[in-house]
């Protein structure tokens, strides 16, 4: 018996150890330490000792049980310990895995200088004024010292959207000098930027979209000078102290003397090179004095006030500022080329 007690300790904390699972370290506890297990079965013979065996026997048989329910106990904690371990790995977050950094957008060249233009005339006490795409003949045109039958309101050029030739997409921002006159009363410094649509085809430096940015100023005493140092400032702002201009006669219906504004390229300093194609000089944008008729057909006393205008084109100045050789870049809004700026 004493053999057999002795067995049965070492195969069965052999067999605990073995065990790696909890279901079966539960069937090896019935096997050897179980009601019908092989302990009990052993004990069950301590009738046929004889006195003085049975207590060294009960003993002995003691012995086992307490090493058997310890070595038992013993790998329960291991395969416990095991078990959490593998959840903890499989569940935890690991805080020094650099994150995935979400993808930034990308300030679009056409905003980038907006926004430079904007505040610059801001910084001048210019409001920013917002108005239609989709806009009357009358603001578009009429009241703009441009009547029907002029060549400006051909259907070649302008996207109109009534038979009638009364509604249409804005072909320039210059109604918006209307609405603000319409609504403010002098003074007035206002910039209007926005989208404007004309019938022209896909090119290098052509678009059917395109952008403008138009300013008003209507004081007491505005005069040819005010129009002079606004501008100069603005295109110093944006190019360099020491850039020059030049004001050239020209001629636009809602503005008399109207004049075109020229600065000296920035890329040769006016010696004539491809930026500004052998001229010496690029042209900026439109300007001059806001025709009386135009003035006065908004309500504005002009025996009291007077004003400038001006309309510059965005795209120029972008393709410029970044030296782009390309409008459709622009607009294709590729981010491999966008994000360069
Ligand atoms: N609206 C003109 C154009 O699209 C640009 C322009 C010229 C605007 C002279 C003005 C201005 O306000 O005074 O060609």
């Amino acid at each position: 018996m004493r053999e057999k007690l002795e067995q049965i300790r070492l195969e069965a904390i052999n067999a605990f150890q073995q065990t790696k699972e909890a279901s079966g370290l539960e069937a090896m506890r019935v096997k050897y330490l179980g009601k019908k297990g092989e302990l009990t079965a052993v004990l069950k013979q301590m009738g046929t000792l004889s006195a003085e065996e049975r207590p060294v026997m009960g003993q002995l048989a003691n012995e086992v049980r307490a090493a058997l329910t310890s070595a038992l106990a013993k790998q329960q904690k291991l395969i416990e310990a095991a078990a959490l371990d593998a959840r903890l790995k499989e569940e935890t977050l690991d805080v020094t895995i650099p994150g995935k950094r979400p993808e930034l957008g990308h300030k679009h060249p056409m905003s980038i200088v907006l926004d430079e233009v904007k505040d610059v005339f801001i910084g001048m006490g210019f409001e920013v004024a917002e108005g239609p795409e989709i806009e009357l003949a009358d603001y578009n045109f009429t009241r703009l010292n441009t009547p029907e039958g002029h060549p400006a309101r051909e259907w070649s050029d302008t996207f109109y959207l009534k038979e009638d030739s009364s509604l249409l997409l804005r072909t320039q921002t210059s109604p918006m000098q209307i609405r603000v006159m319409e609504n403010r009363t002098p003074p007035i410094r206002m910039i209007a930027p926005g989208r404007v649509y004309r019938k022209d085809e896909v090119d290098a430096t052509h678009s059917p979209m395109f952008h403008q940015i138009e300013g008003l100023v209507v004081d007491k005493g505005i005069t040819m000078a005010d129009l002079k140092g606004t501008l100069n400032e603005v295109i110093c702002a944006l190019y360099g102290k020491e850039t020059k201009t030049r004001f050239r006669p020209h001629h636009f219906p809602f503005t008399e003397p109207s004049c075109e504004v020229d600065m000296q390229c920035h890329a040769c300093g006016g010696k004539g090179c491809r930026v500004c194609k052998g001229e010496g000089w690029i042209e900026v944008l439109g300007a001059g004095m806001v025709h009386p008729k135009v003035l006065e057909g908004c309500g504005i006393d002009t025996d009291l006030y007077s004003g400038f205008a001006f309309g510059i084109g965005v795209e120029r100045l972008v393709l410029r500022r970044f030296s782009i050789t390309d409008m459709r870049l622009i607009f294709e809004n590729d981010v491999r080329f966008l994000s360069q700026f």
